[in-house]
């Protein structure tokens, strides 16, 4: 059990890569409580798979940019649960068009939800996990920061998504620093194509287009994604700090 004990917080519990991600926590003896926004049926059927294993798991529903929400969740978890160890900061949304044609509201609601949401998670949790890490005494803190080949490489007509994920590189990478030596680490994480509700609006040609520039020809899977997770939030990856790990099938472009 590589996270027996271990308190989590996985933020988009209710989409493709956050349903997997949980589960896989769960499996590894983690407690974990899940961040949702709006999609309550399927938050329920999630919750039922869990239980029916026996994990311990809690719904939270709201948005990740409604700091009152966010501060008054984090508090409610760390009541339920005692602690918090791990954050992922995984719910994410596109508005993909042209740049041409992009919006400031297209602009404005992509940075929201990807960038300014992950930075208020990030700073609510900080004092949970400042309480929880003590690397004398072999406990941790984990923040995985879900960002995007886009954010890394660019990619057309995600000009807002590229620079949210981009942000959010940065943000790793400033925090990496100022919380190392408190034994807080922080790492992002960089999916190629996943097969998920996310990628439902992306036509045919530039779906076979993005797998065609893998070198595994194909989509990756939200478990795939997971366990990737995991590796972060676990002591397996105890030396990783500041990283950006992609999972891509080896996109070349
Ligand atoms: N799928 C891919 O190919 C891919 C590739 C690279 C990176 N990623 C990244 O991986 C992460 C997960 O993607 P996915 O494919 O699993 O997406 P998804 O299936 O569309 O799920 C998105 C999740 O984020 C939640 N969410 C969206 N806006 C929110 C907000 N303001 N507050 C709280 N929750 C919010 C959604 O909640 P509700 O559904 O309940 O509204 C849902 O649980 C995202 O950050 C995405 O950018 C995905």
């Amino acid at each position: 059990m590589l996270l027996k004990d271990k308190v989590a917080i996985v933020t988009g519990a209710t989409g493709g890569i956050g349903r997997a991600v949980i589960h896989k926590l769960c499996s590894e003896g983690a407690k974990v409580a899940g961040l949702y926004r709006s999609q309550d049926i399927v938050a329920e059927e999630i919750q039922s798979e869990l239980a029916e294993h026996g994990f311990e798991t809690s719904f939270y529903k709201g948005s990740i940019s409604d700091e009152a929400y966010i501060a008054q969740t984090f508090k409610s978890i760390k009541d339920k649960f005692g602690k918090i160890d791990i954050l992922v900061n995984n719910a994410g949304i596109t508005r993909d068009t042209f740049l041409a044609q992009m919006q400031i509201d297209e602009w404005k609601a992509v940075f929201e939800t990807n960038f300014l949401g992950t930075y208020m998670c990030t700073q609510e949790v900080l004092p949970y996990l400042l309480e929880s890490s003590n690397p004398s005494e072999g406990k941790y803190g984990r923040v995985i920061n879900i960002i995007s080949i886009s954010g890394v490489l660019g990619r057309e007509a995600q000009a807002n998504y590229c620079a949210s994920k981009g942000a959010v590189i940065g943000l790793t990478r400033l925090l990496s620093r100022e919380y190392s030596d408190k034994g807080i680490y922080f790492n992002a994480l960089a999916p190629g194509l996943i097969e998920t509700e996310m990628i439902g609006h992306l036509p045919e040609n530039k779906r076979n287009g993005m797998i065609n520039s893998t070198n595994m020809k194909r989509m990756g899977k939200a478990d795939e994604v997971a366990g990737a997770v995991l590796f972060l939030c676990s002591s397996l990856s105890d030396y990783c700090n500041n990283t950006v790990l992609k999972i891509d099938g080896g996109m070349l472009r």
